[in-house]
């Protein structure tokens, strides 16, 4: 497996479902840092511009799967800005590995509420780069929009707003899942519906949040 976003709590997670996974042989992380962690099955690449891929060419060959789970909140920034972390890198990574990998499922998290039409920033330009993660000839490829994800494990989100979120609705969260259990989902939950996406494939290319939880529990 290929990881992006792997110090960040949707890219932990399906970092911890990788590493204990004894069917998954090997993980690699690539980002601009590392993971406080150190285990047997994951090597780690530190990449100082996450837009170009020229020199790590051969370090991309032979892999089954990459699950990009790097983004950001577009809290505060502009579209220039935003774009540049969220279409910018996912692409360029993408581009990268479909010439090195082409027979890799690609797996691309956006977030619920994506749409390319939309007149909300974030929302259109997440929309934009699914449709063109979704247009590039890997073997297989998917759009991830799980909606409010419960961490696990001990995982937490490198954004700050999103820890003091949610240690704020902590107490709610198991109400929230009682009564809208369609809009919540775990980091566990998510980084199993990558794996099995993965090997099994689903029957539709973009996975909103009560799929990913289909999918989690192995539904195809
Ligand atoms: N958490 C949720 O409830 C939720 C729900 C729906 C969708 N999502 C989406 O899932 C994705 C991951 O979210 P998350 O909650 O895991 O976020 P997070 O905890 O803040 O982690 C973000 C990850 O992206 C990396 N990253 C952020 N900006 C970067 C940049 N400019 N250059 C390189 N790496 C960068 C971070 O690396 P560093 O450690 O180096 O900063 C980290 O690995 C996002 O696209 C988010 O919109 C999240």
């Amino acid at each position: 497996m290929i990881l992006f976003g792997a110090t960040g709590m949707i890219g932990g997670g399906a970092l911890r479902e990788c590493l204990t996974d004894s069917a998954v042989e090997c993980v690699l992380s690539i980002g601009r840092s590392k993971k406080a962690q150190a285990h047997e099955k994951l090597r780690e690449i530190v990449v100082p511009d996450l837009t170009d891929y020229r020199t790590l060419a051969g370090d991309l060959a032979g892999y089954d799967a990459c699950f990009f789970c790097l983004g950001v909140s577009s809290a505060g920034m502009s579209e220039v800005d935003y774009r540049r972390v969220t279409y910018d890198i996912a692409l360029a990574a993408a581009r990268a590995l479909v010439q090195a990998s082409p027979a890799m499922t690609f797996i691309f998290v956006s977030g619920a509420g994506t749409n390319a039409s939309s007149k909300t920033m974030w929302a259109r330009v997440k929309g934009e780069t699914e449709n063109a993660i979704l247009a590039l000839p890997f073997r297989a490829k998917y759009a991830f929009r799980p909606a409010f994800v419960r961490p696990m494990h001990g995982i937490t989100s490198r954004t700050r707003s999103y820890r003091i979120l949610y240690a704020v609705v902590r107490p709610l969260v198991p109400v929230l899942e009682a009564l809208a259990s369609k809009y919540v989902t775990t980091t566990e939950r998510v980084g199993r519906a990558m794996l099995n996406v993965a090997r099994r494939g689903y029957g539709k290319a973009v996975l909103e949040n009560d799929d990913i939880n289909a999918a989690a529990k192995g539904d195809a």
